[in-house]
């Protein structure tokens, strides 16, 4: 028998405690025992960005990381995005740039795109003009770069998060 850990943690706004073997990982923890299967499992080895969330306001790939890591953090999946029935400005714009196709990747895409945002409202990369953030289409490229995507829908995805930023603070809820 493995040694079983309780984590307390907060998930999209709500207090959650997860009984798990000591080497679930945090992916796991979402997926399957609290039910969030938003969140996808691509390599589960780092390589894909498939697993994406948003911890304490920075992304991670959540298949590194072990749920027991994460006593007290402050989690938000794919599911904790929208504010009730509407989508966030990021959400709507992957609608409206028609950015992914078979979906596998979007939620990983939508959370790391998601803290971008944040880095760049929290002016961490980018050129500024007259108090206006330039976000280039290749900045985004890079960041965005441990998030695949096998449909290669990279151009939309791009289209989109140039949108939601130009909508700044907003966007980056
Ligand atoms: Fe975590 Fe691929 S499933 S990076
Ligand atoms: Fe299919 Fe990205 S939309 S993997």
């Amino acid at each position: 028998r493995t040694p079983m850990h309780s984590t307390q943690l907060t998930i999209n706004g709500r207090r959650e405690t997860v009984n798990a073997d000591i080497r679930t990982t945090l992916l796991d923890a979402l997926r399957e025992n609290l039910n969030l299967t938003g969140t996808k499992k691509g390599c589960d080895q780092g390589q894909c960005g498939a697993c994406t969330v948003i911890v304490n306001g920075r992304r991670i790939n959540s298949c590194l990381s072990l749920v027991a890591s994460h006593e007290g953090d402050d989690v938000v999946t794919v599911e904790g995005l929208a504010d009730g029935e509407a989508l966030s400005p990021l959400q709507r714009a992957f609608v409206t740039h028609d950015a992914f196709q078979c979906g596998y990747c979007t939620p990983g895409q939508l959370c790391s795109a998601t803290a971008l945002l944040k880095e760049i409202e929290a002016g961490e990369p980018s050129v500024v003009s007259n108090g206006e953030i330039i976000l280039s289409e290749e900045e985004i490229r890079e960041r965005m770069s441990g998030n695949l995507c096998r449909c290669g829908a990279y151009n939309n995805i791009v289209d989109a998060i140039v949108e939601a930023a130009a909508q700044g603070g907003e966007a980056a809820r």
